[in-house]
């Protein structure tokens, strides 16, 4: 029988559900970033000498009867690409049903929410934490912490998952390394049309 049609049942630490459970892993190195960070400069240098390796998807996507709920891991590793701290790309849902869960295994991280006209905020994600994001924020995790950044999400496999508006215009904040810790800051370049992109810095 089908894993998918089967009750699933996990242990409480993540960490061993990663290889047991996911059917897909997906790598994102900075290849597939390297529009995404700000310090383009930085990321030249380091696409010269290597690629890390920012964070790993571990996914289940279902294929069943019926609505079902997909599912998956992110491992998203720890370090700063200048003074910006490794994240996911971030996106949008659209669709029906386009909510999502997230809850925390291990690591520190932020998790930055914004709407298509540019409100923005931020929530702290530590071990036990979890989130539930509605369906009209878009969501990028950002790994603050030393330690990799281990969290589940679970979302109905008919959201599409939109990915260009952030491509194109990116958070309206980042959070970046300071002397003073981890700090969120105003993104310079974001626009909130991205049809006028000119006159519409925050
Ligand atoms: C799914 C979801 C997460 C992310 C994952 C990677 O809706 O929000 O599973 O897909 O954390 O981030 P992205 O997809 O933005 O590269
Ligand atoms: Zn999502």
């Amino acid at each position: 029988m089908d894993m998918l049609f089967k009750a699933l049942s996990s242990p409480l630490d993540l960490s061993s559900f990663l290889s047991v459970h996911a059917d897909k892993v997906t790598p994102r190195r900075l290849t597939h970033l390297k529009d995404y960070f700000s310090d383009r400069q930085t990321v030249r240098e380091v696409l010269a000498k290597d690629d890390p390796l920012i964070y790993e998807v571990w996914e289940v996507e279902y294929a069943g009867p019926g609505r079902g709920l997909s599912y998956g891991m992110t491992r998203l590793f720890p370090g700063t690409i200048g003074n910006e701290y490794f994240f996911t790309r971030g996106h949008f849902h659209s669709g029906d049903l386009g909510d999502e869960m997230y809850v925390v295994n291990s690591g520190k991280g932020v998790l930055l929410l914004s709407t298509r006209d540019g409100y923005c905020e931020t929530l702290d994600l530590t071990a036990g934490q979890m989130v539930y994001v509605p369906s009209h924020l878009a969501h990028r995790t950002i790994n603050i912490g030393t330690e990799e950044l281990l969290f589940l999400s679970v979302w109905a496999p008919n959201i599409v998952h939109d990915y260009d508006t952030i491509a194109e215009r990116g958070f309206p904040k980042l959070v970046v390394a300071s002397p003073n810790g981890p700090e969120t800051i105003e993104n310079p370049v974001f626009f909130t049309d991205k049809n006028n992109p000119t006159t519409k810095p925050l």
